[in-house]
């Protein structure tokens, strides 16, 4: 008999359509993904309402919330809890936690409520290794056609980089939009990496300097200038 640990979970991968569902949120239904076709969001799991490594993240979540959205990437929040345990949790984070010159936080973004584990399970964050009853951390950023695009998978223990999620969704849209590849630690301003050689002919003019504004490595690693203001200006809603 297969023990918990040996079930196969089901788990979107990058590429795939993201898997569709209903749920009841602390801002309303939702219809996801449909409801959000043409932006970009980040669905994201957290372990369990009224947690200490939750509430900072919840916090600088929401706080950098219009970031996000001015970037056309929307937030959907899921935990294990029920609707009455999110709304109380929020309430709480709202009127009395301060931390690292946070307050006053009110989360806008919806947090859907998951109590039978449906969408958990959908989006293999529940990981028994782990935790059989708290979802792990799970992060999917998904296209504004509903494809998976990246996932991160933290533990418990270990509180995310809001940071690299700004950084990952300003990276996807500006190798979708430029048609390049983005390099270890990217940010906007940084050159970027156009697509390698695809004939001799083509490396031995990027290697001779036939190619106007290309910088190159080697023959399969040319970068070129790729400035803010362009990427900012594509990506950022005016
Ligand atoms: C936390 O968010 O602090 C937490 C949640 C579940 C397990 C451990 C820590």
């Amino acid at each position: 008999m297969e023990t918990m640990n040996q079930q196969p979970a089901s788990m979107p991968r990058i590429g795939e359509k993201a898997p569709e569902f209903k749920a009841v949120t602390t801002q309303g239904e939702i219809n996801f993904p449909a409801d959000y076709k043409g932006s970009w969001v980040i669905l994201f799991s957290h372990p369990a309402d009224f947690t200490p490594v939750c509430t900072s993240e919840f916090m600088t979540f929401a706080t950098m919330e219009k970031q996000f959205n001015q970037a056309n990437c929307k937030l959907v929040g899921l935990s294990v809890d029920g609707l009455y345990s999110h709304i109380a949790w929020l309430r709480t984070i709202k009127d009395k936690i301060e931390y690292k010159g946070m307050k006053n936080v009110e989360v806008t973004f919806p947090l859907i409520e998951d109590i039978t584990m449906e969408v958990a399970k959908k989006y293999g964050m529940m990981m028994p290794g782990e935790s059989n009853t708290k979802a792990v951390r799970a992060v999917f950023v998904i296209d504004p056609e509903g494809i998976v695009r990246t996932v991160l998978y933290y533990p418990l223990s270990l509180g995310r980089n809001f940071d690299e999620l700004y950084r990952i969704v300003v990276a996807l849209q500006a190798a979708d939009k430029f048609s390049v590849a983005t390099p270890a630690d990217w940010r906007p301003g940084d050159d970027v990496i156009i697509s390698p050689a695809g004939s001799c002919g083509t490396a031995k003019d990027r290697m001779d300097g036939k190619e106007e504004g290309l910088e190159c490595k080697d023959w399969f690693f040319c970068t070129k200038k790729l400035p803010k203001e362009k990427v900012l200006d594509a990506i950022l809603k005016k």
